[in-house]
């Protein structure tokens, strides 16, 4: 352990036990609390290693006694005294300096404080707008200093792994060439080449390729992220990877390799053994099991498909979606007992945001089933149903009959919902690699083909043949690994030879002038003596998120951006002056938005 003595302090607040007693010492930190019983005056004094009392008493000599008067809260002062034990009664076990407190031979004030906009203690009740704010303040309050400790950590232990298992950390541009597929990119002006412009990356996606090619054949980069997209609780314009790339190597070298990094962090960091080897889900299993590619296995609530039984149910509606080439399918909520009509039509609305047209609720009893179509159900559809989902009383099924999409996706964000709403998600944390997806899917916007991970990902060699015939039947040598419901990995082996490089953008309707002005240099690099090789990024925020059990990613960055990726502390995005944009030949033109 490092010496933390400095000139002005000889221990940390949160360093002095019952073995110090008797010590003369000298702490420096904030007054984290100030109370006075009758006369005494307790002032816990905090840094980020903890909290100790000093306790001023009116015998203390009396310019000693009247300065303690004056401290508030949040003023950084030293303390120099002797450690003494406790009294037995003011003992507290639950810190680790609980046994002593420091009686006082002199204080200095190092610096006053105004009052702050809050306070500094875990438990606040303000804005998410004023933490950001004054976010250096909102980092003072020990959870965070705890999320940001544990974030050090992580990064320590996957550095250390990395190093032991031969991997070399390599630094990339962050001026880049634009070449945006999938997110928006950020732009930066050239002031020498006016009216040309640098990107901030994306993802080293390109550069860590061609590392590969120069021979270095395994790389890791703890790495910022820039990506110009809508943001939400797991997503920020700025983000961390760890990302990975290794050379001479099949899915199973990498997915091997990544599963032992994830074992050894949790235990680590956390001392969790993480259940492996991870389970995995093809893609079309995830999605058929649990309406969407990065399902939480917490929980069960698996999707039943009942297509066949309800399309000859006597229902309409089922006969004519499945006849449509929809499909009606649900889930079991078990034991919840009955709904209110309320509760119906909150699940109702909730489906109805992810394109279902309805929900079907069947409520299974001792005696009856209570479901708004029974009278139009066949008693042994009904009961054929009730064997599919295995359900008993107290149980609820609830149906959706939609597209094939339209059902996934609703009935993926209800299993969630009720999850939510009847505490079903389980302590042990459920990491789960998902294969086998699609190489391309049709994008109605764009009109074409779209890369589903990226279009350096390799297709499956037996299914090259129908990259042009059927594109929509290949499959991607790609896979993610999922965390309780969260995707915190993506990776594929990728494309190595050139021809096939010119197929896959070929199917993604990028053509040959459009690929050589965006990606000559890895064309040209793939020519050069490329060896197989294949990868994976890690988004650090989220794994860290997920360690330190909070729900947004903002809760482990020291200064994130708020949802509409904005700065609240220093005001950025910000207006330039007229002579910096002149610099960098760009006018200002009047939004019309
Ligand atoms: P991908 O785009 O899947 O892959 O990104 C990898 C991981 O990064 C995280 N992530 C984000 N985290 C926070 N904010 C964001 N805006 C954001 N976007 C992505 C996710 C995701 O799983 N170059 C490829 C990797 C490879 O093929 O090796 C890539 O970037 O957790």
């Amino acid at each position: 352990m490092a010496t933390l003595e400095t000139g002005l302090r000889t221990h940390t607040c949160g360093s002095l036990t019952e073995k110090d007693v008797g010590k003369r010492v000298s702490i420096s930190g904030w007054v984290a609390n100030h109370r006075d019983h009758g006369g005494v005056l307790f002032v816990d004094l905090r840094d980020r290693w903890g909290k100790t009392q000093v306790v001023f008493r009116p015998e203390h000599p009396d310019d000693v006694y009247r300065q303690a008067g004056s401290l508030k809260l949040e003023w950084v002062v030293r303390v120099e005294g002797r450690v003494a034990k406790r009294p037995n009664d003011m003992v507290n076990p639950d810190m680790p300096t609980g046994e002593i407190e420091i009686d006082p031979e002199s204080v200095f004030i190092l610096n006053e404080a105004k009052t702050l906009p809050f306070l500094i203690k875990d438990e606040i009740d303000v804005s998410e707008e004023l933490r950001f704010k004054y976010r250096f303040l909102d980092i003072r309050r020990p959870a965070m200093q705890a999320n940001l400790l544990l974030r050090h950590r992580v990064y320590q232990s996957v550095r250390r792994f990395f190093d032991a298992e031969g991997f070399i950390e390599i630094e990339t541009p962050f001026l880049m060439k634009s070449t945006p597929e999938g997110a928006r990119d950020f732009l930066v002006p050239s002031r020498i080449h006016k009216g040309k412009f640098y990107a901030l990356p994306q993802s080293p996606q390109t550069y860590k390729q061609l590392l590969m090619v120069s021979g270095f054949d395994r790389y890791c980069q703890i790495v910022r992220c820039f990506r110009d997209e809508d943001f939400r609780a797991d997503r920020q314009p700025e983000f961390t990877q760890i990302d990975i790339e290794m050379s001479f190597v099949d899915e199973e070298d990498v997915i091997g390799m990544m599963e032992r990094m994830m074992v050894n962090l949790f235990k680590e960091v956390k001392g969790v053994d993480l259940p492996s080897p991870f389970k995995r889900l093809s893609y079309e299993e995830a999605t058929a099991r649990y309406g969407t590619d990065r399902p939480d296995l917490r929980f069960g609530l698996e999707i039943e498909d009942v297509s066949q039984v309800a399309a000859v149910s006597g229902f309409k509606i089922f006969a004519e979606t499945v006849g449509e080439g929809g499909a009606v399918r649900g889930i079991r909520v078990p034991d919840i007992g009955s709904l209110s009509r309320k509760q119906v039509d909150e699940f109702t609305s909730f489906v109805r945001e992810f394109g279902a047209s309805g929900l079907v609720t069947i409520q299974i009893g001792e005696e009856e089933i209570r479901s708004p179509i029974s009278k139009f159900l066949k008693p042994e559809s009904l009961t054929e149903m009730k064997v599919i989902f295995e359900a008993g009383p107290g149980d609820v099924i609830f149906l959706v009959a939609a597209p094939q999409g339209i059902c996934s996706e609703s009935l993926g964000q209800l299993r969630n919902r009720c999850a939510d709403l009847y505490g079903l998600r389980g302590e042990i944390d459920a990491p789960l690699w998902i294969t086998d997806f699609p190489l391309l899917e049709w994008s109605e916007t764009e009109n074409r083909y779209m890369a589903c991970h990226h279009p350096f990902t390799s297709p499956k060699e037996s299914e090259i043949e129908l990259l042009e015939s059927t594109p929509q039947h290949v499959h991607a040598r790609a896979y993610d690994l999922v965390l309780n419901g969260s995707e915190i990995a993506g990776g594929s082996i990728r494309i190595h030879r050139r021809d096939v490089q010119e197929r896959v953008f070929k199917s993604l309707a990028i053509d040959q002038e459009t690929a050589e002005r965006k990606f000559g240099f890895l064309m040209e690099a793939l020519e050069c003596g490329a060896p197989p090789h294949g990868g994976i990024a890690f988004g650090f925020d989220r794994l860290v998120m997920i360690m330190a059990g909070e729900s947004s990613i903002r809760e482990v960055i020291a200064f994130p951006k708020t949802t509409s990726a904005l700065s609240l502390m220093d005001g950025s995005p910000s207006e330039v002056d007229d002579a910096q944009l002149k610099e960098l030949g760009i006018m200002r033109i009047q939004s019309t938005e």
